[in-house]
């Protein structure tokens, strides 16, 4: 039954699996719930802090009426929630749970907290679903699907809520361990020491160029390294870089040209990316290793709906 559906689904779309998912490190369960918790905290701490610092009245103010104030709180509650579910979780596995970090997320209004808020969930989602393959835990499985599953509907409302797509594409991209922890690792400023260290790693930071706003397919887009040490090879002058754009059914690869101070890349927006995007740059065509990888991902909100609109 599951081979028939597999077969359908791939008939009827047309795609190839031919590069499957990029990263699939060797990571036990306990390492994969610990992760799962260490984005929990750091969304966790967003709400509670957000709604510290904004009230009702700030909200209104910002075009905001009551209900959406007090679906936030609902947010936040959930987060806290999934929080203590992976805590109680690890300390079943007889893990010590990793701890709530020190954050910085840089927001100084209601629109870009809820902005924040949607970028947040939407990685949270591609989080858990990247992570999915390597979960081999049923139950372990089914409650993270169960969190991917929320995560997405906040996202979806967060998303409407700024008036884009709530569901822009009929596939959400899967990120793996070391993308999630990139676009993380810039919001986290200190840990407890008895966390520990998770196997994961940061690429070089990837944004898109502060200035870019309408971004649609086929755009030419500038994305920043902001300065990251880049990991350039040697020959770099004969290197071909590209811009490797992430789906559930392996990259798209666009070529990309050094540009500005030799810290940015310059490349062209694929069709069949829209909603919250990642993509990388990599030093191969083909090639997502560790090794190939230069920076990012970087997020790029792709205007335009998938399909009939
Ligand atoms: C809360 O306010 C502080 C001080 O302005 C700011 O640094 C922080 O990013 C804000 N956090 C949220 C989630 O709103
Ligand atoms: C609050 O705003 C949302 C989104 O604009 C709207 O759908 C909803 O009807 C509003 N609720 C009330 C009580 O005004
Ligand atoms: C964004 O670009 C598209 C296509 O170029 C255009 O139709 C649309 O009006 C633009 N939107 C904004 C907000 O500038
Ligand atoms: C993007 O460019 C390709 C090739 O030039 C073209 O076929 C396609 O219609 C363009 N798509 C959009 C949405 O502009």
């Amino acid at each position: 039954m599951l081979f028939t559906t597999y077969s359908l689904f791939l008939a009827t779309a047309s795609i190839s699996f031919a590069h499957p998912t990029p990263y699939k490190p060797a990571i036990a369960d306990v390492d994969i719930l610990q992760y799962a918790l260490a984005l929990e905290h750091l969304e966790d701490k967003f709400y509670r802090e957000g709604l510290a610092n904004f009230t009702l009245q700030h909200f209104m103010e910002a075009g905001f009426n009551e209900t959406f104030y007090d679906n936030l709180k609902e947010v936040s509650y959930d987060e806290t929630t999934h929080v203590s579910f992976l805590t109680s979780a690890l300390k079943a596995a007889n893990a010590t749970p990793v701890a709530e970090c020190t954050y910085s997320f840089g927001v100084t209004s209601v629109a870009s907290f809820i902005a924040t808020a949607s970028i947040l969930e939407g990685v949270g989602v591609s989080a858990y679903l990247g992570a999915a393959a390597s979960i081999v835990n049923k139950d372990y499985l089914t409650a993270a699907g169960s969190i991917l599953t929320i995560e997405s509907r906040h996202s979806s409302y967060l998303r409407a809520a700024q008036k884009q797509s709530s569901f822009p594409q009929a596939f959400d991209a899967p990120l793996g361990f070391n993308e999630v922890y990139t676009l993380a690792a810039p919001f986290i400023t200190s840990c407890p020491e008895g966390n520990g260290k998770l196997p994961v790693k940061a690429f070089p930071m990837l944004a898109l160029e502060a200035s870019i706003t309408n971004v649609t397919t086929n755009s030419t887009i500038v994305l920043d390294t902001k300065g990251s040490t880049l990991r350039l090879p040697s020959n770099s002058e004969h290197v071909n870089w590209y811009a490797a754009w992430i789906s559930v059914t392996g990259p798209t690869f666009t070529p990309a040209t050094l540009t500005g101070n030799n810290d940015m890349f310059k490349t062209t927006v694929p069709s069949g990316f829209h909603g919250q995007s990642y993509v990388l740059i990599t030093g191969k065509k083909g090639c997502m290793t560790d090794d190939c990888v230069i920076a990012g991902p970087a997020i790029v909100e792709v205007s335009g709906a998938n399909g009939i609109m």
